[in-house]
């Protein structure tokens, strides 16, 4: 159902602590990233084909989209706005951080996503925009009215995981965009599900929201890549305490260590927090397959454009991102 979002680790042993490498939260966070705006997209104004119009740093934070509230970093969206269907859409946000990393583990504490609504499809997820390979990390992504998080991996080249040991629900196997003999292209793709897997309740939307958030944490070796998922009642002491050790971990949701070797495919990756909104994963089947929403409106476009109040809850806070290696 989900498609790539982009078109266009560490061993550990326990006698070594690990380091902190990247630390964004509070005032320094919206500094580690570029904001992208509809203009960088030529043509469509979203690389996804979303009703959105993604805004600068000035603008989301003139207009208070982009904000440091009690500590805590606000990422939202226009939500009072009516726009016309024929504008490039909703005011929204995608930040890409200016680092990237090939190794270690990436931990998002993160207190609200954006809620469940019709036409909206946020993201945290990273990305190597040298797709030298082609390396995506969907971590977080869902639309509507999804309840449980879906993880994905993309690559342009066979990788095809083995994922029996990961605790998560839903697990699809073959990573593989495909196309043009794997070197892929976006429009010949045809896999643009992905790899991947289905988070636990509350991993995902308004469920996530009313725990408090949580704690993603996303491992990335040469050998293998994780993704875990706790909720805020549920996070390790040794992250708290800013010593992250996955040994004493429940197993992770998505255990990507067998059948593909993740070194091979995800390395430089950039992080990536967008709020879009209808485009390639809400097209119009999707949207008349949803009951609830297709009573609202007629189409995707058409909801977005005249609900502002639809999207209150559609805003990311983030108390953290960390990076240690
Ligand atoms: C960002 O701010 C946090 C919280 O104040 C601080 O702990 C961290 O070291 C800062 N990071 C950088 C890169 O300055
Ligand atoms: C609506 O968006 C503004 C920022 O534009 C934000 O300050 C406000 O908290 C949002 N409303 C709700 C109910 O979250």
């Amino acid at each position: 159902m989900l498609s790539i979002l982009a078109i266009a680790a560490l061993g550990v042993n326990p006698c070594y602590a690990a380091t902190l490498k990247l630390h964004y939260a509070g005032a320094n966070f919206t500094n580690a990233f570029t904001f992208r705006t509809a203009a960088d997209y030529p043509g469509s104004g979203d690389p996804t084909n979303g009703f959105v119009n993604y805004v600068s740093s000035s603008v989301a934070t003139s207009k208070g989209y982009a904000k440091v509230i009690n500590g805590q970093v606000y990422l939202g969206v226009d939500n009072t706005s009516t726009v016309s269907t024929s504008s490039q859409g909703r005011n929204s946000i995608r930040l890409e951080s200016k680092e990237s990393f090939t190794n270690g583990i990436l931990i998002a504490d993160i207190a609200h996503m954006p809620g469940n609504a019709c036409g909206i499809w946020p993201a945290f997820w990273t990305y190597n925009f040298d797709e030298d390979p082609y390396g995506e990390i969907d971590i977080i992504e869902g639309t509507m009215h999804q309840s449980n998080n879906i993880v994905s991996l993309h690559t342009c080249g066979t990788c095809s995981f083995d994922f029996s040991s990961s605790s998560g629900t839903d697990p699809r196997s073959d990573c593989n965009l495909g196309g043009v003999s794997d070197g892929c292209s976006d429009d010949v793709a045809t896999n643009y599900d992905g790899c991947g897997n289905t988070g636990p309740s509350g991993s995902y939307g308004d469920k996530f929201n009313n725990n408090g958030g949580g704690v993603y944490v996303t491992q990335v070796q040469t050998t293998s890549l994780k993704i875990w998922f706790f909720p805020r009642s549920a996070i390790p002491a040794d992250i708290t305490a800013g010593n992250p050790n996955p040994a004493n971990w429940p197993a992770p949701f998505l255990d990507a260590s067998k059948g593909c070797n993740p070194g091979k495919y995800f390395k430089k990756q950039s992080i990536i927090i967008n709020t879009d909104f209808c485009g390639a994963n809400i097209d119009q089947d999707a949207w008349n397959s949803d009951s609830a929403c297709k009573s609202k409106a007629s189409s995707c476009k058409a909801y977005v454009a005249a609900n502002p109040s639809a999207f209150s809850q559609a805003y990311w806070l983030f108390n953290s991102i960390k990076l240690y290696q």
